[in-house]
């Protein structure tokens, strides 16, 4: 490819499900910001769009569990997704949602154009089907107990507890989420995209690119070699984009076949409805005629942003999608990432183990540099990346606080103190001057590479090292040592003058990571904002230009605040695992349950009886008033039963399940015309009632409510 004229830049469209969290933000959102915001730096000509993926199971099984409609979990947190996004600096030209009509329209119309290309085949399956509710049931909604963990609240496609992947057919006892009833097979059609017919297209679109990420291409070889299956493109459910085609009531578009669309969409909105678009001209803005030269030209440049689990979509789904229609740019790069973890345990949602963005704000207030630093500093770029609160209290004050706020803070202060706050005329250069001035002269082209090849963490180390050469250059010369003594003054002034030209640089090669920070010390240098290139330059401040205030441009953070966090973390910890301890509990004891069940019924049940046959038996209601041990016997107590019509001697064979004590005012059942039999000298008159479980254990058998009288029949 020639160099791209521009560059189309989408970060995943999130489901609108739940808030977003520090995962979210490594994964694709800070990635693709810092990659735009230095696209624009350079000037070159950028479409940036992302939004909310509003349809799809995900969003029904939140309104199920909230009790509330899928259109209310949408709105709900496109609102606070949307705000999070800004309060970070994530700056989409268009922050989208795929609810709208317009999105509606356009993804029915793809549909419809591929359809009528007579690419999609149609086909009838069996599928999942609840007679209740009426609706065909997707795996998520039908859960039963898993064949391999004995969990009872497994999915139909995964079982949380021990991880495995599960299909509805393989649980036990699958029940519908909805009604609770086992659901019944119903045959229904659907429209599948014959994704085999286009493996050896996606086989070279793949290996056309050599240069993506090993991550993402080795998934791509790996789906590739098992071979493309056809993929529905439709499904039975009520919430979607309906499939435009009649005999379709009831269907509506695969939630992965209009999702990606959004991402065009936007695109599209952002050109045709003014009234969602910022305006017009804002620095960085789109600068070419309409949406479809984003999409279409092929000077377009068309990069997703995304987390490895969409990788497979946005690699192998939709590129084919976009091949079967015709006329649209592939993706050229798909910088996925892997996925973060949280104080080594992996971020869920359902645990409630996340740092959320929204929380994260209110107890750490004006910190977004800070969280956008630490994360890009440990970016799961290759391989999982991981989470720490210690970490990020040492990054933050060994790093951001101790080397480039320190940096910033000692030539403002002594500037500020000692020539009214006006940058210094230098002197002359000595050769280390020199020296430091075109090692930074090289920032912008070292740290432009970085990015260019989605490699955010070193690009940031790289900034860092900026401002380590300039905190080293002042350690060096020491210019407040120099001025408190006297001597050398001309020699601070040329100090001061080459460190505000690294500062004015760094103010704006920090924009892309560090944009809060960025916009503070341009205010603190009283500078508009630089080119990229510009960003070398050896002269960017004047000698005498008149500097603004000094701020801390990060403050220390507090070693309490960490702990604030780490308790926080701690406290949600112990409530899973106690949560886990019942839940284990819980199916340790079903599963007994079920060995005992088992066990017992080896014991075969005995033949028929006739209704006859049990009315001969008289069976009363009585209550224990006396009790001892019968001499000689371990087995036998001799107790006093009242039964109403008057007390009877039984001799019950309890000895070794009851003690005497026990037993006493304890209401039984009693067989009462039993014919009387002598046992050890005594006759026993009737029987009482016991049950027995596979242990031999005994337990009485006794009327539930109270008021039963003695001599009241069992029937
Ligand atoms: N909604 C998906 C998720 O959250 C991502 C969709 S990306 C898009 O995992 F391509 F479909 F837009
Ligand atoms: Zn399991």
């Amino acid at each position: 490819m020639s160099l791209p004229k521009r560059y189309t830049v989408t970060a995943a469209l999130i489901y609108a499900n739940g808030p977003i969290h520090v995962g979210h933000l490594a994964g694709c959102y800070l990635p693709s910001d810092i990659y735009v915001r230095y696209l624009r730096l350079k000037g070159e000509d950028v479409l940036f769009v992302s939004g909310t993926d509003e349809h799809g199971v995900p969003i029904m099984i939140r309104g199920f569990m909230e009790k509330i409609s899928p259109q209310e979990v949408v709105d709900k947190y496109y609102a606070i997704i949307d705000k999070s996004f800004k309060d970070f600096g994530i700056e989409f030209d268009i922050y989208s949602r795929t609810s709208k009509p317009v999105h509606h329209e356009f993804s029915s119309a793809f549909f419809k154009t591929l359809y009528d290309k007579g690419y999609f085949h149609e086909k009838t399956t069996e599928q999942n089907y609840d007679e209740q509710a009426n609706m065909f049931l997707v795996d998520r909604f039908i859960v039963g107990t898993c064949p391999h963990c004995a969990n009872p609240k497994a999915y139909g496609d995964q079982c949380e507890k021990c991880g495995s992947d599960l299909s509805p057919d393989e649980l036990i006892n699958p029940h519908s989420a909805l009604s609770g009833t086992a659901p019944v097979k119903k045959p229904t059609n659907n429209w599948f995209l014959p994704l085999d017919e286009l493996q050896p297209k996606l086989e070279a679109y793949v290996n056309s690119h050599p240069e993506w990420k090993a991550n993402v291409s080795g998934q791509c070889k790996s789906w590739l070699a098992q071979g493309l299956h056809p993929r529905a493109m439709t499904r039975d459910l009520n919430w979607g984009v309906k499939v435009p085609l009649p005999d379709a009531e009831g269907k509506v578009l695969y939630v992965w076949f209009d999702a990606p669309i959004g991402y065009i969409t936007a695109s599209k909105e952002w050109f045709e409805q003014p009234e969602t678009r910022k305006t017009l001209t804002y620095a960085g803005a789109p600068k070419s005629g309409n949406w479809e030269t984003y999409w279409k030209d092929k000077d377009s440049k068309l990069v997703h942003f995304i987390g490895k689990d969409n990788i497979v979509f946005h690699c192998l789904i939709f590129p084919a999608m976009l091949m079967a229609h015709e006329g649209y740019v592939l993706p050229d790069n798909v910088p996925a990432n892997e996925f973060l973890n949280l104080e080594g345990d992996k971020i869920s949602t359902s645990r409630n183990w996340a740092i959320w963005l929204h929380e994260y704000l209110e107890e750490l207030p004006g910190k977004q540099d800070e969280l956008r630093y630490v994360l890009t500093s440990i970016s799961p770029e290759a391989k999982d990346g991981e989470f720490l609160w210690s970490d990020y209290f040492a990054r933050v004050n060994n790093e951001l606080v101790a080397i480039f706020s320190n940096f910033i803070h000692r030539i403002m202060v002594l500037t500020e103190k000692n020539y009214g706050g006006k940058v210094p005329h230098a002197d002359t250069f000595t050769k280390e001057d020199l020296i430091v001035l075109e090692e930074a002269a090289k920032f912008p082209e070292k740290i432009g590479a970085c990015i260019d090849n989605f490699r955010f963490r070193e690009g940031q180390q790289e900034l860092m090292n900026l401002a380590r050469l300039g905190n080293k250059y002042l350690s060096d010369n020491k210019p407040w040592e120099l001025i408190k003594n006297g001597v050398q003054e001309e020699r601070v002034r040329t100090v001061l003058y080459v460190s505000f030209q690294l500062a004015a640089n760094l103010s704006t090669l920090c924009m892309p990571f560090l944009p809060f920070a960025s916009q503070k010390l341009r205010t603190m240098l009283n500078i508009a904002q630089l080119t990229w290139d510009q960003a070398k330059g050896t002269s960017n401040i004047a000698a005498g230009h008149q500097l603004g205030a000094a701020v801390m441009l990060f403050p220390k953070l507090e070693e309490k605040v960490i702990q604030l966090q780490t308790e926080k973390l701690a406290r949600i910890r112990k409530e899973n695992e106690e949560r886990k301890a019942q839940e284990e509990a819980a199916i340790q004891q079903a599963k007994k349950d079920r060995a005992v069940v088992a066990a017992a019924d080896l014991k075969p049940l005995a033949e028929v009886c006739t209704i006859d046959d049990f009315a001969k038996m008289d069976i009363r209601v009585g209550t224990i008033l006396e009790a001892e041990k019968m001499p000689k016997s371990d087995k036998l107590l001799k107790l006093k039963v009242d039964i109403g019509h008057n007390v009877r001697t039984i001799l019950s064979g309890i000895a070794k399940h009851y003690s005497p004590e026990q037993v006493i005012g304890q209401q039984v059942i009693v067989l009462v015309n039993l014919a009387p039999r002598k046992m050890m000298g005594i006759e026993s008159e009737g029987m009482i009632l016991m049950a027995e479980n596979a242990d031999g254990e005994l337990s009485f058998v006794s009327p539930v409510k109270e008021h039963m009288h003695n001599g009241g029949i069992v029937k």
